[in-house]
């Protein structure tokens, strides 16, 4: 175990008055992360679990990343909270100095992370449509007259987390989807009708019994409605191209998605958004394999398969998800038959 970071967990408990130094008795860090450290801290009474920003990701291709994004994280997950107390994690205090924050540490029964659900191929509970009124409760509040969005003017922070890494590098592998992708930049770059959470992937929700707890809010921004459903769902697309025996049931979940979303968008009209994520999806699904951030369960064949499903998707959108989802399902049977 690291003891600097032993240090800076006892540091933080004490500062956020959660405790002694002393009565930390074990610091365990977390995997999975790439942008932060993060780990639980046993107090005498709870387990909770603190994060501190990392200044560079821990990713192959350089990529820097302001620390103060911890402190929009921190924001987003308040605003959660207090939209949807019950489908929360409990915040315990954020430093300002050490970029870093406590939060509930969850575990226990019932308690697993959708990501290992979904690569396990464990029976659909209905997460994705959860997930979806989740978001698009959220969303919707965000949109409202009042809503403050003072902690959420990260746009540029946002363009160099996910634009950028995602869009402007796929685009210089793919040189002749550069005027599309560009336009797709734009429209998240200028937008800001949402608070968007910026990573809504399901390797940042745990699931508490049937209730889904979103983490990892770090590249939370006022932005495009399109981004956070568009980069959950582009999650079950891959994960239908990667898993052959639960194609089907992701395609499905994707539909329920959408329907559970839908029903909370009052800023625009829905068909216009639905038509944005059906340009942006196909776009992001390129992104995972030659973009800055490739998703690690595709081999070879599985990132063809991608680049053969998304392209045409992206020079010759459709309009809705239906239709999304019925076009990958028709372009896998191609691909496998
Ligand atoms: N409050 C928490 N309780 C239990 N596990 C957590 C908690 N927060 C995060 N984790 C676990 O740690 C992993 C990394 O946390 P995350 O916030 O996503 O960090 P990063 O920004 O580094 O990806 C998550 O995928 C999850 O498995
Ligand atoms: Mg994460």
């Amino acid at each position: 175990m690291s003891t600097e970071l032993d240090q800076r967990c006892r540091d933080l408990v004490v500062e956020l008055g959660l405790g002694a130094a002393s009565d930390v008795s074990e610091v365990r860090p977390l995997t999975g992360g790439v942008a932060s450290d993060i780990a639980m801290v046993v107090l005498p009474d709870q387990k909770i679990c603190v994060k501190f920003a990392l200044p560079k990701l821990r990713v192959a291709a350089d990529w820097q990343a302001p620390v103060h994004r911890n402190a929009a994280e921190y924001a987003w997950l308040k605003v959660a909270a207090d939209i949807l107390p019950d489908s929360s994690v409990r915040l315990y205090g954020r430093s300002e100095t050490a970029h870093g924050f406590a939060m509930e540490f969850l575990d226990g029964q019932g308690v697993y992370l959708w990501k290992d659900a979904l690569l396990a191929e464990a029976k659909d509970r209905g997460e994705a449509a959860r997930v979806a009124d989740m978001l698009g409760q959220i969303h919707k509040a965000s949109a409202a007259n009042g809503f403050d969005t003072s902690a959420f003017q990260n746009r540029d922070d946002f363009r160099a987390l996910r634009i950028e890494p995602y869009l402007g590098y796929t685009a210089q592998n793919h040189p002749d989807l550069a005027a599309i992708l560009g336009a797709l930049e734009e429209m998240l770059y200028d937008g800001n009708a949402v608070l968007v959470h910026g990573d809504v992937s399901p390797k940042n929700i745990l699931f508490r019994d049937d209730v889904p707890l979103v983490l990892d809010a770090e590249c939370a921004t006022m932005g495009d409605a399109s981004f956070d459903p568009s980069f959950c769902l582009n999650h079950l697309v891959l994960k239908a191209i990667h898993l052959p025996g639960s194609s089907d049931s992701l395609l499905t979940q994707v539909q329920a998605f959408w329907a559970a979303y839908a029903t909370h968008i009052t800023w625009e009209a829905p068909a216009d958004l639905e038509a944005r994520i059906c340009r942006l999806l196909p776009a992001l699904m390129l992104a995972r394999v030659d973009g800055k951030s490739p998703v690690e369960y595709l081999d070879e064949a599985g990132r063809e398969t991608v680049r053969r499903v998304a392209i045409p998707l992206i020079k010759s959108p459709v309009t809705t998800v239906a239709d999304f989802a019925d076009n990958i399902a028709i372009a896998l049977k191609e691909i496998r038959s």
